[in-house]
């Protein structure tokens, strides 16, 4: 594969002003690294206020040939995959590059021999196990789009999503390991498919071996894999075909189904991955995502596996057996690039730092966080304690709507800043805005807009069009609308400010909860913050503060207090919350995002109306909050 890797920042300023000049023949020498049936005979073709965007028109391809056939010439025993199991104590799994093509094209035979086609939708509900990938990756080699839905979800979760999609087989497991518990993945299937006409076929993959029930409908992984050829020659595609589905939340309603394609979502998968973590021959990377999320879809599978490299699946939690697991295994595997969230992070650095030191990491040479604001704190935790104050820190904005990752540093090529994303990818335009749509210049701070289309963009809702439109391109005509606020300084790096929905206006001024978050995290005895706006009778709105804290406090009145100065100096006294509300948990999801709906709703002291609370991973947390407000 053609070398897609930025190496200075020089090459960074070139490739951004080239891309700029000419987005077309930019892109177009980019995606020309990759192994097409056809060559594209139009590299774009746009319209924002449609919307429709389309890349490399009538170009073909198969993304499975790109992830797995390419490297059989060049490194067929190299290590695609490495397995580590939830259990320390079981054996992990490393898969080269020739197994993991055989087992593909197996379990492709199989999803065709149960009569799967190009164009179908096929739910996949499983635990990280390489299986995972592999059924995603089957599911490509056929031209079925998958649609993954994370093992955490519920049976009414499940079911929405099969349903929506009209699946018409699911992909599953007896059961799934996670730290202490075991999930019992089919008899939540089960469940949902009560409700689910569409399903076909059910696959159950054996993993855990407990005791499942069995339906007329229900066959063995394993008895059908076994009956497969491993010979199955990839579907050739067109590059705007539907590669999959992936159900994100929206702020009302049910959840949006993004559609990404094949050609684009694989050139920039590919170039994002291998630029952002300066991925090199014979390194070992590791992901930490769970690929029921946009995050494991794009940096477990697709980009790792397109540019050759040996990326690490791991099945278990942080906390299991102990809160040194992570560190454990980047030692066992020698990792080199680490990616992980900062809600990880903060719970680890509640631990003796022991956990972490105690093992050898060496071989770390980049660290990267993705999914909310990384605060100070954890920023520097991670550095310190896991970096050694030697790693590049990828800061990676993005979204499940943008694919890839749109705004971060290059490990190592460019600078990093604590807290700031820095400089979106050259090839990505970015823009602030004002509340009218205006776009601001230089260091300001504003709505966070894209001005320009890249080719991992999502293409659609499923099955609804015009929602798309009006969640993305409707409310600033002309650019794409991601729903961030963000803060640029006189260099032009980003600070993303939180969701722009989460802005509160405190008395007439404009305040983003994320940096009075930072704020309040600074004190000694707070571990997270969520703060949100509730109505006030003079200010208009006002702040609610929730503080989970490390020890038992001696002074809660002294501790609010300081809080409250706290914000005042690292902000300005508008910005004091006016409650602080010490809590033992914060409302999650099951990715570990807070969430902020609910939360306000608790601050206005509605709490009748919590809204769709099925992605609420500790409802216990919202009764105790109830009941202390
Ligand atoms: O608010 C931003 C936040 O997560 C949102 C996207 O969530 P999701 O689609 O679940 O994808 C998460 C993984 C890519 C964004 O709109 N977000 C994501 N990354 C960052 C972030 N906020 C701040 N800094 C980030 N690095």
């Amino acid at each position: 594969m053609k070398d897609l890797t930025y190496r200075s920042i020089e090459d960074h300023s070139n490739a951004v002003k080239q891309a700029l000049e000419n987005p077309e023949s930019f892109w177009s020498k980019i995606a020309e690294g990759f192994h097409w049936h056809k060559k594209w005979d139009t590299t774009l073709e746009y319209d924002f206020n449609q919307p429709s965007v389309k890349w490399f028109l009538g170009g073909q391809l198969n993304i499975t040939e790109n992830c797995l056939d390419r490297h059989l010439t060049t490194h067929p025993d190299k290590t695609s995959l490495i397995f580590e199991p939830n259990d320390p104590s079981e054996a992990a799994q490393h898969i080269s590059y020739r197994t993991l093509h055989q087992r593909v094209c197996r379990a492709a035979n199989m999803l065709k021999a149960n009569g799967a086609k190009k164009g179908d939708r096929i739910c996949i509900y499983m635990p990280m196990v390489p299986e995972l990938t592999i059924a995603v990756l089957a599911c490509a080699r056929i031209g079925a789009i998958h649609s993954v839905v994370f093992a955490g979800f519920s049976a009414s979760a499940l079911a929405a999503r099969i349903n929506d999609a009209h699946c018409s087989l699911l992909l599953t497991a007896d059961g799934g390991f996670r730290g202490s518990k075991v999930t019992p993945l089919k008899e939540i299937a089960d469940d949902a498919l009560l409700n689910c006409p569409s399903i076909n076929n059910t696959i159950v993959l054996k993993r855990t071996g407990q005791h499942v029930s069995w339906n007329k409908k229900d066959l063995w992984w394993h008895e059908e894999v076994e009956k497969a050829s491993d010979v199955c020659p990839a579907e050739v595609m067109d590059s705007e075909d539907p590669l999959f589905i992936l159900y994100t939340s929206g702020s009302t309603g049910k959840p949006k189904g993004m559609v990404h394609t094949c050609g684009g979502y694989m050139v920039y998968t590919a170039y994002s991955f291998q630029n952002v973590f300066q991925y090199q021959k014979g390194d070992v990377y590791w992901c930490t995502a769970d690929i029921g999320w946009i995050t494991g879809h794009s940096y477990i599978v697709y980009g790792p596996l397109i540019v050759g490299a040996t990326t690490l699946m791991f099945e278990g939690v942080p906390s299991y057996p102990d809160y040194g697991r992570f560190w454990e295994v980047c030692a066992k595997h020698k990792v080199n690039q680490f990616y992980t969230a900062p809600t990880a992070i903060r719970a680890l650095q509640k631990h003796p730092t022991e956990l972490v030191t105690k093992h050898d990491l060496s071989s770390l040479r980049v660290l990267g966080s993705v999914g909310e604001p990384i605060n100070e704190e954890a920023w520097h935790w991670y550095d310190k304690y896991v970096g050694k104050h030697e790693c590049p820190i990828v800061d990676t904005w993005w979204q499940t709507e943008t694919g890839g990752i749109l705004i971060t540093s290059l490990a190592g090529i460019t600078p990093q800043k604590p807290t700031y994303a820095t400089l979106p990818m050259p090839g990505i335009q970015v823009v602030l805005l004002d509340a009218e749509g205006n776009e601001l210049a230089g260091e300001a701070e504003g709505i966070l807009a894209i001005s320009h289309p890249w080719p991992s963009i999502a293409r659609t809702i499923w099955g609804d069009h015009k929602r798309y439109k009006n969640v993305y391109f409707s409310a600033y005509p002309g650019y794409y609308f991601p729903g961030d606020g963000a803060l640029r300084d006189a260099k032009g790096n980003y600070r993303i400010t939180g969701r722009v929905d989460d802005v509160v206006i405190v008395s007439g001024h404009n305040l983003g909860t994320a940096p009075i978050e930072n704020a309040l995290n600074e004190h000694e005895l707070v571990v997270e913050s969520a703060v949100v706006g509730f109505p006030h009778d003079v200010k208009g709105n006002a702040l609610h503060a929730y503080v989970i804290v490390n020890s038992k406090i001696i002074d809660e009145t002294k501790m609010t207090d300081e809080l409250r100065s706290l914000v005042a100096q690292t902000i300005g006294p508008i910005a004091k919350p006016d409650r602080i509300q010490v809590v033992s948990g914060l409302p999650k999801t099951r990715s570990g995002k807070i969430m902020r709906r609910i939360l306000r709703k608790l601050a206005a002291g509605e709490h009748g109306s919590l809204g769709d609370v099925s992605t609420l991973l500790n409802p216990e947390v919202v009764e105790e909050i109830k009941k202390n407000s």
